[in-house]
């Protein structure tokens, strides 16, 4: 599986660690930044990782800021995406169970790297339940298409 990594200046340490921690599992890694300790604008990460599971081009994402919020409310702005802002486990998981979410997004300030890379692995290695929650998911895809 190929997966998309992005961060802001809150979450450097936190991608570095998730992007190594993927490696070493086997995932194909695409990291759109950033690579260095600087004040970035955390949308435009957002953005690029949103258009490059849009086009296809990697199946999941994880995106980490300072809380996880701004990059999911900009990621969510691209069609198609589906980006969870979770702190914990059950959110992590249940996010790919039911809603079928396509980007995980973290608060490098609220969450230790331990607690995020547990997050990236019940996030990657659950699969959507379809059935009933298809329904739902397509929802929200009418409504993203009006
Ligand atoms: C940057 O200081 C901070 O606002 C950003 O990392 C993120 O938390 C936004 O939601």
């Amino acid at each position: 599986m190929k997966i998309a990594l992005g961060c802001d200046h809150g979450g450097l340490e936190h991608k570095n660690a998730i992007a190594e921690h993927l490696k070493e599992r086997g995932f194909d890694i695409k990291d759109f930044g950033i690579y260095e300790q600087k004040s970035v604008d955390y949308p435009e990460i957002a953005e690029k990782v949103a258009n490059s599971i849009a086009s296809g081009e990697t199946e999941l994402g994880i995106l980490v800021c300072g809380t996880g919020i701004g990059m999911s409310l900009a990621a969510n702005k691209v069609k198609g995406i589906r980006a969870a802002a979770c702190s914990e486990h059950f959110s992590a998981k249940y996010t790919r169970l039911h809603n079928n979410s396509n980007i995980l997004c973290l608060g490098g300030r609220v969450i230790g790297v331990g607690t995020a890379i547990e997050l990236v692995d019940l996030f990657v290695d659950t699969e959507f339940e379809g059935g009933r929650h298809q329904r739902r998911v397509d929802m929200i895809t009418t409504i993203e298409n009006k």
